[in-house]
């Protein structure tokens, strides 16, 4: 009797009961008078005192599970009884908002459109030419460590790109100068996941190629986006260094200081947040997508935008971006 009674306790849950019919036949099948949950209590009777202890116990679960679907259905008004269980109907006091990246992609967009430059975009998925090769990064170069890569197949060599200087490729194979694009995009590296580093990022990439551009050109653009988009009084410093596809190459950092724990380990104890690296880009590069690098040059940046997000939003750790935790994502709208 005990696994009768599971198997009619599964069935009373599993119901689906849709409109007022399915509910009077629910009612009729388990709870009248001479419904399951009656007829079990019937032959209840006829048990000895032992075995009424464990089957009583679960013959008023299941008139519980029974009552308690009535309950909900008639909770639900008749008219709304078809609507409310239409599981893809938008429910009235939830508004989906934006992601504070999407967010924030959007407003870096917004400045460099404000600046003269117009948006465009290539594939997640590369070939090596476009993602490495191009970009003077050819098999077996030790810059490409920098960027630990996810392979879709080898020979030829497919991959998740792991950075959207790819899109600059593929911009300056298709057209020519003057070119003044930013291409924002999902960026994938095998790493580690931490508060600073995950393996799925997003980056914007920015290219200007046009006759006489000069290094204080980019200095001077990046500078403006940097205040117009932190403010007047963000701290900025210029650094040297260096990437195979700009020559010469920079970095440039935000000043966040050391005053809490996870500020000093986010800027690794020096109070400084690298958010992007730049260049003027390499001739070589120019030529292998068919530039004329006589006449042509032009500078390149790429800003990883979690990193702006998190100095923008004071957010520590890089992880609560993916987690799509409501309670974090609803302080964003
Ligand atoms: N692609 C570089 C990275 O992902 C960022 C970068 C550096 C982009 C310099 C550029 C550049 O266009 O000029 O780390």
């Amino acid at each position: 009797m005990l696994e009768e009674i599971r198997i009619y306790c599964l069935e009373a849950k599993d119901s689906s009961i849709k409109s007022n019919k399915d509910a009077e036949a629910f009612k009729k099948r388990f709870l009248s008078k001479s419904g399951i949950v009656n007829s079990l209590f019937l032959r209840f009777k006829k048990l000895s005192n032992d075995e009424k202890k464990a089957v009583g116990k679960d013959i008023n679960l299941l008139k519980k599970i029974c009552q308690d679907k009535i309950k909900f259905v008639k909770s639900i008004s008749s008219s709304n009884l078809n609507s409310v269980l239409d599981l893809t109907r938008p429910t009235s006091n939830f508004t989906g908002s934006t992601h504070p990246i999407t967010k924030i992609s959007n407003q870096i967009n917004e400045i460099f459109k404000s600046l003269g430059f117009y948006i465009s975009s290539g594939p997640e998925i590369e070939d090596d030419w476009h993602n490495f090769e191009a970009l003077n990064l050819p098999k077996n170069h030790p810059a490409r460590d920098m960027q630990d890569t996810f392979f879709v197949k080898t020979q030829p060599d497919i991959l998740l790109r792991t950075h959207t200087s790819s899109v600059q490729v593929r911009h300056m194979s298709e057209s020519q100068p003057p070119i003044r694009t930013i291409s924002p995009g999902r960026v994938f590296r095998n790493e580690a996941i931490s508060s600073r580093a995950h393996c799925i990022f997003h980056q914007i990439e920015g290219l200007y190629i046009d006759e006489n551009v000069s290094f204080i050109d980019m200095k001077n653009l990046l500078f403006v986006f940097a205040k117009k988009f932190f403010g007047n009084d963000v701290v900025l410093r210029f650094r040297p260094s260096y990437f195979p596809f700009t020559e010469p190459s920079a970095e440039m950092d935000v000043f966040l200081g050391t005053e809490t724990l996870a500020d000093y380990r986010l800027t690794k104890g020096t109070g400084w947040l690298e958010i992007l690296g730049c260049g003027m880009v390499d001739p070589k590069v120019l030529s292998n997508c068919s530039i004329d690098q006589e006449k042509y040059s032009g500078y390149a940046f790429g800003m990883g935008i979690e990193r702006i997000a998190m100095l923008k939003y004071g957010v520590k750790d890089l992880r609560l971006f993916f987690e799509n935790d409501l309670s974090f994502l609803k302080q964003f709208n």
